[in-house]
């Protein structure tokens, strides 16, 4: 065991590699219009890195299985297979639509947690979801209306609810929620995708941003719970069935659409380790630049032990990692 005062290993440095890997890989597809091959751009390139990384992983949040493809998918083990024994998220595309069209915000991102400590959500996709930065946490509560929410994170921030910023995706699922946000007063920035890097504005200074609100994939919601638990922040959320026949299968596999589900039960760890890379030029990500033989990137980087949060920007010899040849970009 290490000593009380020794620096511990950061494995979110290297978790950067496995992000840059795949946004370099990604970005050479933005705006090409081809979703499914930008997909598998960045899951080869997220695997080959993932593969170097020195601990014994099992993805938990993954592509879904998918036979022989080589996919991220739920139940595979990745790295060198040595210590430590971790739980690993992987989204090699958060915005997938965005990155085909040439739109802001689409990220590649991935999370580790100690083995057994990651929400595992089945074959369920949709979470309602509500995100804080570190000045409201503590303060929501997905299961009272938006209007009391929107009131305790104004009272936490010392602002009113009309200086509130709300961000949700722009789905029809929503028209509620937004009636709601709406006649509550606070203001609203209603996005096309990428809620994984909505939930990390509410913890980001001067992203503008103060509250995410609506139903997502439950992946992100984990991935952003790995973020959001190093940054200081809060999310909550709670199973979303589509239909009557979600509902049921959901029941029968045994999860509880009505549970809350807390930071703790999303990722029941600290130690927890997040990375992401901008693919598309974000809110405070830049997207991949190529120059001829070289590519830049922009990442983030948090450990929840220590709360560090960096931002790393690289420069990529891309002639250099040819030769190296495990990877196109
Ligand atoms: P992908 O790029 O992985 O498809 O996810 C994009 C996204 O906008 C997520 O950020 C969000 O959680 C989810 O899709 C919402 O799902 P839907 O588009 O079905 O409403």
């Amino acid at each position: 065991m290490a000593n009380k005062n020794e620096p511990t290993r950061n494995l979110a440095l290297e978790l950067a590699r496995v992000t840059e890997a795949a946004a370099m890989a990604a970005g050479r597809f933005m705006g090409r219009g081809d979703k499914e091959a930008a997909d598998q751009a960045a899951v080869n390139a997220m695997r080959t890195v993932l593969q170097t990384v020195d601990m014994n992983g099992i993805i938990v949040i993954g592509e879904g299985e998918k036979d022989n493809a080589p996919m991220l998918f739920n139940g595979e083990t990745v790295g060198s297979g040595s210590a430590p024994d971790v739980d690993v998220a992987v989204d090699p595309i958060d915005g997938t639509r965005p990155l085909a069209f040439g739109r802001s915000n689409s990220l590649a991102t991935v999370a580790i947690a100690p083995r057994g400590t990651m929400f595992d959500p089945g074959p369920f996709v949709y979470m309602n979801k509500i995100a804080v930065g570190p000045e409201a946490k503590g303060k929501i509560n997905i299961e009272i209306s938006i209007t009391e929410n929107l009131k305790a994170i104004a009272k936490a921030k010392n602002k009113d609810v009309e200086d509130l910023t709300t961000i949700i995706l722009d789905r029809d699922r929503h028209k509620e929620m937004i009636a709601e946000i709406r006649k509550a007063g606070a203001r609203i920035r209603q996005i096309p995708d990428g809620d994984v890097g909505a939930a990390l504005m509410t913890a980001w200074p001067d992203s503008g941003v103060d509250v995410l609100f609506g139903v997502g994939g439950t992946p992100e919601g984990v991935l952003a719970a790995c973020a959001l638990r190093a940054m200081g922040g809060e999310i909550q959320g709670k199973l979303y069935a589509r239909d009557d026949d979600e509902l049921r299968r959901g029941n029968e596999a045994g999860y509880d659409f009505e549970k809350i589900l807390t930071m703790d039960d999303l990722v029941s760890s600290e130690d927890v380790f997040f990375a992401a890379t901008g693919i598309t030029d974000g809110e405070f990500l830049k997207g991949v630049r190529y120059f001829g033989d070289r590519a830049s990137t922009d990442s983030l980087v948090v450990r929840g032990l220590t709360g560090t949060v960096r931002q790393i920007s690289a420069t990529h010899r891309i002639d250099k990692l040819d030769q190296l040849g495990a990877v196109k970009y």
